[in-house]
Formats: C-alpha cells, sequence, structure tokens
C-alpha cells in the first residue's frame, strides 16, 4: 500500500512542526525517517498512524484519503520503542489481542496467533509473560501484535532502541526480513544511521521538519547534497576542513595542503572539505603531515584522529597496525578522489 504524504504540516499551537512536506512510500517499502532529536521524526508518524491531526495538507494510504480518518480505521500497525505489552496476559493472550477486540472467534484467533508467531519465531513462548521473556522477545511479541491484524501498514518508531547491542543487531535483521516477507509497506523512524542504512530500501533525512535528502543508502552515502547529511552518515563520521579554492585546488591557509577539486567557484571562494576516515591513510595521494591525538582499536580496524597545521582534525580507519600511537607524527594521504566540497552554506558544489 502506498503511502502519500501531500504537502503534510503540523503546528502545535502557535508552535510550526513541520511545514508542507511531500513524502512518498512506494507499496511494498521500507523507508526510514532520520534526523536528529526534535527534527519531528514522530510527530509525522503519529500523523500517519492518526494520533495527531495534520494541520494541513493530506495522507493518502493508496488512493484513499485517510487524513480525517481515526487511527482505529487506518488499519495501521505500530510498534513503539516501550512496546507496552499486557503484563497479565501469556504472549499468545497479548498477539491474539486485536482480533479479540474485533470480535473474531476463538479458533480462528488461535489459528492466526500460531500463524504470526511462526513469522516471528516464537512459537514456543506461547504460555510465558512478558516478564519472563527478553528484550528481544518482547520486542518480536509486539512486533506480531502489530502484525496480526494484516495491516496495510506498519509504522515503527525507535523499536530498538531499549534492546543491548547485540539484540539490536539481531532485531534490525529480523524485522527486516518480516518486512519483507509480508510485503508491507514500513517506516522506521530512528535517529540511528546504521539502523536506516542497514534495514531501508530508501532513507529520508529530517532536518527542522524538512526532508533535506531522499535517497537510497548507498546513493545518501556516496552523494550526499549538504554537509549535514554527509555528517549524519558514517560510522565513525566525516571530518571537515575549511578553506578556500586557489588555483584549482582546495587550499588551507594555515598549512600546505592542497587537494585538487573538480569544482567551479572563484579565487578565494570560502570551502568547506569533507574527508571520510577511509580516505585518509598512508595510501592517498594529497600527503598530510600530522600528529596522532586519538587511536582506537575497533577489532578488525583501527581509528586515529590526527591533528594537523592550524589545529583541524582529521579521522582515519585502517585494518589493525601497532606501529602508530598517540602522540606520534605520522605522514598520511587523503584520497582527492574520494573528498566532498561544500560551500560556506554546507551546499555541495
Ligand atoms: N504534543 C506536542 N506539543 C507541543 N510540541 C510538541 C508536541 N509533540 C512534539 N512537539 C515538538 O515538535 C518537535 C518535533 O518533535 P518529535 O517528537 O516529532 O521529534 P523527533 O524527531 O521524534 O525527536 P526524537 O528523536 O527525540 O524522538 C519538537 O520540538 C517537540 O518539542
Ligand atoms: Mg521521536
Amino acid at each position: 500500500m502506498r503511502i502519500l504524504l501531500d504537502n503534510f504540516s503540523k503546528s502545535f499551537g502557535s508552535t510550526k512542526v513541520i511545514e508542507n512536506m511531500k513524502l512518498e512510500v512506494g507499496s511494498g517499502e521500507m523507508l526510514a525517517l532520520l534526523g536528529p532529536s526534535g527534527c519531528g521524526k514522530s510527530t509525522t508518524l503519529f500523523a500517519i498512524c492518526g494520533i495527531h491531526r495534520p494541520t494541513g495538507g493530506r495522507i493518502l494510504f493508496g488512493d484513499r484519503d485517510v487524513t480525517d480518518l481515526p487511527s482505529q480505521m487506518r488499519n495501521v500497525g505500530v510498534v513503539f520503542q516501550s512496546y507496552a505489552l499486557y503484563p497479565h496476559m501469556t504472549v499468545a493472550e497479548n498477539i491474539g489481542f486485536p482480533l479479540k477486540v474485533k470480535g473474531v472467534n476463538a479458533a480462528d484467533i488461535r489459528k492466526e496467533v500460531e500463524r504470526i508467531s511462526g513469522l516471528v519465531h516464537i512459537g514456543n513462548l506461547m504460555e510465558r509473560r512478558p516478564a519472563q521473556l527478553s528484550g528481544g522477545q518482547q520486542q518480536r511479541v509486539a512486533l506480531a501484535r502489530a502484525l496480526i491484524r494484516k495491516p496495510d501498514v506498519l509504522l515503527l518508531d525507535e523499536p530498538l532502541a531499549n534492546l543491548d547491542a547485540k539484540l539490536r543487531l539481531e532485531m534490525r535483521s529480523e524485522i527486516r526480513r518480516i518486512q519483507r516477507e509480508t510485503g508491507i509497506t514500513a517506516i522506521l523512524v530512528t535517529h540511528d544511521q546504521v539502523e536506516a542504512m542497514s534495514m531501508c530500501d530508501r532513507i529520508a533525512i529530517m532536518k527542522e521538519g524538512e526532508i533535506v535528502q531522499l535517497a537510497t543508502p548507498a546513493d545518501m552515502y556516496n552523494d550526499p547534497r549538504t554537509a549535514f547529511v554527509a555528517g549524519f552518515l558514517g560510522n565513525p563520521p566525516i571530518t571537515f576542513l575549511r578553506g578556500v579554492m586557489k588555483e584549482g585546488s582546495f587550499a588551507m591557509p594555515e598549512s600546505e595542503i592542497r587537494v585538487p577539486v573538480s569544482i567551479k567557484a572563484a579565487e578565494g571562494t570560502k570551502l568547506t572539505l569533507g574527508v571520510r576516515p577511509e580516505h585518509f591513510n598512508p595510501a592517498g595521494d594529497v600527503s598530510v603531515v600530522g600528529k596522532v591525538t586519538f587511536a582506537e582499536t575497533q577489532g578488525r580496524e583501527n581509528l586515529y584522529d590526527v591533528q594537523i597545521a592550524g589545529g583541524s582534525l582529521l579521522r582515519s580507519i585502517q585494518p589493525v597496525r601497532n606501529d602508530v600511537t598517540v602522540g606520534d607524527e605520522v605522514k598520511w594521504a587523503i584520497d582527492s578522489k574520494g573528498v566532498f566540497v561544500f560551500d560556506d552554506d554546507g551546499r555541495r558544489l
């Protein structure tokens, strides 16, 4: 089921949170709403769900205008960060509850509960109560409960935020598998870029109530339109250098660094250079001397912060090596093919 936000706006009193948002989520697609705290992700999701009434614009499911429909008539499945299972009910009763409310008979409920619990792999937990489950198991129950009514749309707001790192990893791929198997159209709200990149077909990056870029994870990473987007994706994050255009290169007044850039800008134009950590290492083409101020091993890779002339930092990620520690001077190099150039307002050039 396609979801369309047509000039959707939402204010709380005089506070405008979203203004004229346009967004189309394709049928069967999983889309991430990604952005910093307070940018309006949940507000958007709540409006799609029917909890918030838009101040302006329309919301369509397929060709049907649902703007004025109450939540329970929209046929949406919802999973939030706190999954709020009913503590006194068993797992089976929790999952079957939405059907019971609808008046479905006991035999049919049992059949559906069995089907859906198989899908989310909790068939062996049916008689337990929520308190007797791990966080990941509880989240699976919440997901099963959201899916049992065969919703047209699945809405997820930070569903993994309460889980520990290992469970988060496991549930990331599980939610994606279930979304694919059911073919349901899904929107995932998150401020975790790794979650958005790994789980979704496309990502909408939001800033202050606006979608600033909408693209596949790969396009978003390789072709960010702004410094904000470039800074939001990538772990460890990109580093930025400030400089000016000089004779076809990015130049820093405080250092000898000259990075050839293939953009058109007048001499002296202020530029920001974005360098991802994988593009600063011994193999690059533009030599840079600096001092290691931070070193950390991440198991398979090492992470370094290197302070260069003028005090700016460059970050480097490299296969594990034991010959460099904090305080060392290094001569590594920027891969000029991998850099991004932005103007003074953060727009990509
Ligand atoms: N019921 C409300 N009344 C007034 N202001 C609200 C209300 N709900 C949200 N806001 C404001 O709207 C803005 C967006 O909030 P929203 O909850 O959508 O952010 P978010 O992107 O989900 O952030 P987070 O990542 O922290 O969950 C915030 O400035 C928030 O204070
Ligand atoms: Mg939120």
